[in-house]
């Protein structure tokens, strides 16, 4: 059975069957996919997105959803269950488990005891793979290829796991990188390292205004103010802000991206200008999220 516990663990292949199926399915609803399926959906950590468009896309295939939003409010949460067991006895209600925990390697673990397919919803400041599907889903849709695009990263790059999961995945697709962040708040080595190895173009930055009129895709992030003490996060947040007025010579294929929550590191003036597609990235989650399902759970999928 397939997990999806981290980027690395799909092929080029995959992401773009994933990439096409979620266009496929987003022309084309497909009701009765998951009909008689029960899906585990499992929070131990804070979501609005990941959460409600994952159990948006069961329930829009078919599927019924289980689960709990507050994994404190849980056996293990009250009583000292193990995740493992939970994990063991949840698996046997589902036939997918999808789940969201603060610590990294968490899914890894879960996927290692669970009888059905486990599906990282975030894992810590590790990774968050279904977020890069819809990403990727979005690039596409906006650019109508992953090939070869100037893609630019901004903020909190150390924690912020959507970016860890996306720049590798469009490494595989030729794209070029800028990294702006705080030192404090620089891209992890091991990412560094992987684009070294493979001799993948990236460069450095101190600034939005150094590179924003050479980009196709501006992936803004917020700072994670959940991994710092509230000092160290007041000292770091509102690092990097988009205005309108930094966008008067954009190229006019340029998309901007933000996973969400935003705090104030995109100003709302920004919401009206053609370049602005968070609110649009964020309605496909259901679209990427139903595409990841029927890759795991149907045959139909696999045998296309
Ligand atoms: N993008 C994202 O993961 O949002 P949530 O934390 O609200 O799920």
């Amino acid at each position: 059975q397939k997990h999806i516990i981290s980027i690395p663990d799909l092929s080029r292949q995959e992401l773009e069957l994933i990439v096409d199926t979620a266009q496929s399915i987003k022309q084309q609803p497909r009701p009765e996919l998951l009909k008689n399926k029960v899906v585990a959906s499992c929070f131990f950590e804070a979501s609005t997105r990941t959460r409600l468009s994952f159990e948006t896309a069961v329930q829009r295939l078919g599927g019924s959803v289980i689960g709990f939003a507050d994994g404190g409010n849980t056996s293990l949460g009250k009583k000292g269950e193990t995740l493992v067991d939970s994990v063991k006895v949840i698996s046997s209600y589902s036939d997918a488990f999808f789940m969201r925990h603060p610590q990294e390697g968490a899914a890894r673990l879960a996927s290692e005891f669970s009888s059905v397919p486990v599906v990282n919803g975030g894992d810590g400041s590790n990774q968050h793979p279904t977020q890069t599907l819809l990403d990727l889903f979005t690039i596409y849709e906006t650019q109508g290829s992953l090939e070869g695009l100037k893609v630019a990263f901004v903020g909190d790059l150390k924690y912020g796991r959507t970016v860890h999961s996306l720049t590798q995945a469009l490494s595989l697709f030729g794209c070029e990188f800028y990294f702006i962040a705080p030192k404090a708040l620089a891209m992890p080595d091991y990412i560094i390292e992987e684009l070294n190895e493979r001799e993948i173009t990236y460069s450095l930055h101190d600034s939005i205004e150094e590179v924003v009129n050479e980009l196709d895709i501006l992936y803004m992030t917020r700072v994670q103010k959940e991994r710092f003490d509230e000092t160290e996060y007041q000292h770091m947040k509102s690092s990097f802000i988009l205005r309108a007025n930094m966008l008067e010579q954009v190229k006019d294929n340029l998309k901007i991206l933000h996973p969400l929550p935003r705090v104030d590191e995109i100003t709302t003036d920004v919401d009206i200008t053609p370049y602005a597609y968070y609110f649009e990235q964020a309605e496909n989650g259901v679209y990427a999220r139903q595409a990841l399902l029927a890759l795991i759970m149907t045959n139909e999928f696999g045998a296309q």
